[in-house]
C-alpha cells in the first residue's frame, strides 16, 4: 500500500483571470531592489550576526548597489537596536542609500521604532501584520475588520509620529507588509492596503511601498503572478504605491516567482544574497539579478566580483553556498562530461576567431569572467570526459595546441588513467602523462648531434641535407638524408636505416610562449606498417627545427616500445 499523506494536505485555490497580461510581457529594466539580509537573512541564522558581522556585510551590500537595505527590527531587541544606532552615530550610510526598519503594527514597538531612527537621513518605515485566512483562523481569532484596523491604528500613529522628524528634515517614506499576502483572498488584501494608504496619506508624489510578501511559497509563479495581476488592477489608489514583493522559497520557486511577478507589474523586489532566510530562505537577489545580466538587462548590481561577496556571507552567516548555487557555486561554471566539454572548447575557439562581441559559448549561460571567475577550471578532468576535455586543458593551462587527430589518442590515455583511479586528475597530472607518452619518450633512438645545409639552385629550388649522429641502445651510427625541407631530409636520412616501414601522416607546430624565449612544438604522426597502427609523437624545442625531428624520434620510440613492450 502506497503512503498516502499527501491527503491531509489543502491544495492552493488560484486567482481566476482569464484575460491576465503578464504571459506575453518580459523584464526589461532592473527592479528597486531592497536587500533583506540583515533583518529577514539574519533571525534565520542558527547563530544570528554580531555587530562587527553585520557593518561588514553592510558595506558589502552598499558596495554592491544595493539603495535600500532593511538593517533590523530594532524595537524586538538590543542587539537589532545597537546595529541601527551604530550606522547611523557612526555615519556609515551613504547618503544616497535608505535603511529601513521593521515593526509590527503594534504602538509601543511603533514608539520605540521612532526612538531607535532619531539622527538618520532616509528612512522607510516599515510596518506589518498578517492578513491570511490561516492566520486569521488559527492565530487571530478575528475577522478582517479586525485585522484592518491593527493595521490603520498603526498607519494612523506612525502618521503622526512622522510629523516632527519629516519636519526636521528626515526623508521618511513608508511601507505597509499585508503579511502572508499569498494566502490572503485577493479581495482581502487590496482593501486593507487601500486602507492603509488613505489612513497614511500617501499620494503620488509621496507613494507607500505595499510590500506583498509570498510568506511560505505556498503555490506555483504563475499563481503569485496572478495574485500580484489581479492585486494591482483591484487597488484603487494604485497610483499612490510602489508595489513590492518579498517572495520566500519553500517550493524551491522563489527565483520564477520574483521574476513572473516582475512580468504581472511588481517594481521593486526585497530578498538576500544567496537566497539566506526563513526555512528555504528569502529569493535569492543574487539569481534574480545575474539572470537579468544574462538577457542583456543592466541589473544595477555589482556582482563581478562573486567570490569575494561570497566569501564575506560564508563567514559572516557561517552558511554555506552550495556548489550548485546559480552563478556563485563552485561547479557551476566546470563540465565533466566530454560532449559538454567538446562543445565548451569549440566555443572558446568560435569566440577567440570569429571576434564576436557576444557570448556564445555552449553550456555557459554566462561568461565566469563576469563573475570575477575567469580563472577557475571550467573543465575538469575524470572518468566522464572526452577527448576534447583533455585537449582544453592541455591548451588551457600549458599552451599546447594537440591536433584534432591526436585528441582521441591522448583523451584515451587520460580516460584509462582515470578509469583507474576513479576519481577526478587534475591539470598537472594530465599534462605529466602528456609528457611521459608522448614527449620524453628518448628511447631505444636518440639524436646525439645533427647539422643541416641548405642549397639553393640557380633556379631559386633549395634542397636540405641533413647529417647527424644517432643512438640506438648501445649501438651510435651515423645517417645522411636529403629533402625539399628540414623534416622530410631527417626522415629520408632515418629511413634508409631499418624504418621504411614508416609512412609520414601527418604535421603541425605552434610556438608555445610570445617573445623571444618562445618554444617551438611539434606533433608527428606516423603508420608503422609492421602492423599498421598509427603513433604519435611530440618534440619541443627552443630550436625550431630540432622539436619536429624529436617529434618524429618519439613516434618510433612509441612504435617500438609498443612492439617490445606490450
Ligand atoms: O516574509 C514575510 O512576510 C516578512 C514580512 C515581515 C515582510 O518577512
Ligand atoms: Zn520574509
Amino acid at each position: 500500500m502506497l503512503y498516502k499523506g499527501f491527503r491531509k494536505y489543502i491544495p492552493f485555490k488560484p486567482e481566476h483571470i482569464p484575460d491576465r497580461t503578464w504571459p506575453s510581457k518580459t523584464i526589461d529594466h532592473a527592479p528597486i531592489w531592497c536587500s533583506v539580509d540583515l533583518r529577514d537573512g539574519n533571525q534565520a541564522l542558527i547563530d544570528p550576526m554580531n555587530l562587527e558581522e553585520k557593518l561588514e556585510y553592510f558595506n558589502t551590500l552598499v558596495k554592491i548597489g544595493f539603495k535600500e537595505i532593511e538593517v533590523g527590527f530594532p524595537s524586538a531587541s538590543e542587539t537589532e537596536y545597537e546595529i541601527l544606532r551604530t550606522l547611523i552615530d557612526r555615519s556609515m550610510i551613504p547618503d544616497d542609500v535608505t535603511i529601513q526598519v521593521l515593526v509590527q503594527a503594534r504602538e509601543h514597538l511603533i514608539k520605540k521604532t521612532f526612538e531607535a531612527i532619531d539622527g538618520a537621513k532616509n528612512v522607510i518605515l516599515h510596518f506589518y501584520n498578517s492578513t491570511s485566512t490561516l492566520q486569521r483562523k488559527v492565530v487571530f481569532h478575528a475577522e478582517m475588520d479586525g485585522i484592518i484596523q491593527i493595521a490603520t491604528d498603526a498607519a494612523a500613529l506612525i502618521r503622526k509620529l512622522s510629523e516632527p522628524l519629516i519636519a526636521n528634515g528626515m526623508n521618511l517614506r513608508y511601507e505597509y507588509s499585508p503579511e502572508s499576502f499569498s494566502g490572503t483572498e485577493m479581495d482581502n488584501a487590496a482593501l486593507i492596503c487601500q486602507k492603509v494608504i488613505e489612513t497614511i496619506g500617501a499620494t503620488p508624489d509621496q507613494k507607500i511601498i505595499l510590500n506583498l510578501p509570498a510568506t511560505v511559497e505556498g503555490s506555483m509563479p504563475n499563481h503569485y503572478a496572478d495574485q500580484i495581476e489581479y492585486f494591482i488592477r483591484h487597488l484603487p489608489s494604485r497610483n499612490c504605491a510602489i508595489i513590492s514583493v518579498h517572495p520566500h522559497n519553500d517550493r524551491g520557486t522563489g527565483v520564477a516567482t520574483t521574476e513572473m511577478a516582475l512580468l504581472a507589474g511588481a517594481e521593486r523586489v526585497e530578498g538576500t544574497l544567496f537566497g539566506n532566510g526563513e526555512r528555504t530562505g528569502n529569493v535569492d537577489i543574487v539569481t534574480v539579478a545575474m539572470n537579468m545580466f544574462t538577457q542583456g538587462i543592466d541589473p544595477e548590481l555589482d556582482f563581478s566580483h562573486i567570490s569575494d561577496i561570497k566569501e564575506m556571507y560564508e563567514r559572516c552567516t557561517k552558511m554555506v553556498v552550495p556548489p550548485r548555487q546559480p552563478y556563485a557555486g563552485e561547479l557551476v561554471f566546470t563540465a565533466f562530461s566530454g560532449s559538454h566539454q567538446d562543445a565548451i572548447n569549440k566555443g572558446t575557439q568560435y569566440m577567440r576567431e570569429s571576434n564576436t562581441p557576444f557570448w556564445e559559448v555552449p553550456y555557459l549561460p554566462i561568461d565566469p569572467a563576469d563573475l570575477g571567475r575567469e580563472y577557475e577550471p571550467i573543465i575538469r578532468i575524470n572518468s566522464q570526459s572526452g577527448k576534447g576535455g583533455a585537449a582544453f586543458v592541455m591548451q588551457h593551462h600549458f599552451g599546447f595546441n594537440l591536433p584534432k587527430n591526436m585528441q582521441p589518442d591522448f583523451g584515451q590515455l587520460v580516460q584509462l588513467e582515470t578509469d583507474k583511479i576513479g576519481k577526478e586528475i587534475e591539470p598537472e597530472r594530465i599534462n605529466t602523462l602528456f609528457q611521459q607518452e608522448y614527449v620524453d619518450i628518448a628511447a631505444p633512438y636518440k639524436l646525439l648531434k645533427h647539422a643541416f645545409q641548405e642549397t639553393t639552385n640557380a633556379e631559386g629550388h633549395s634542397q636540405v641535407t641533413f647529417s647527424g649522429t644517432i643512438q640506438h641502445t648501445d649501438t651510435i651510427f651515423k645517417v645522411c638524408g636529403k629533402g625539399n625541407g628540414p623534416i622530410d631530409a631527417f626522415f629520408n636520412a632515418i629511413k634508409d636505416e631499418k624504418m621504411s616501414h614508416f609512412t609520414f601522416m601527418d604535421y603541425s607546430s605552434h610556438a608555445i610562449s610570445d617573445g623571444s624565449d618562445s618554444m617551438g612544438v611539434a606533433y608527428i604522426q606516423l603508420r608503422d606498417h609492421r602492423n599498421e597502427k598509427i603513433y604519435w609523437g611530440v618534440g619541443t624545442s627552443h630550436n625550431i627545427n630540432l622539436a619536429p625531428l624529436q617529434a618524429i624520434l618519439s613516434a618510433i620510440n612509441r612504435s617500438w616500445i609498443d612492439r617490445h613492450e606490450n
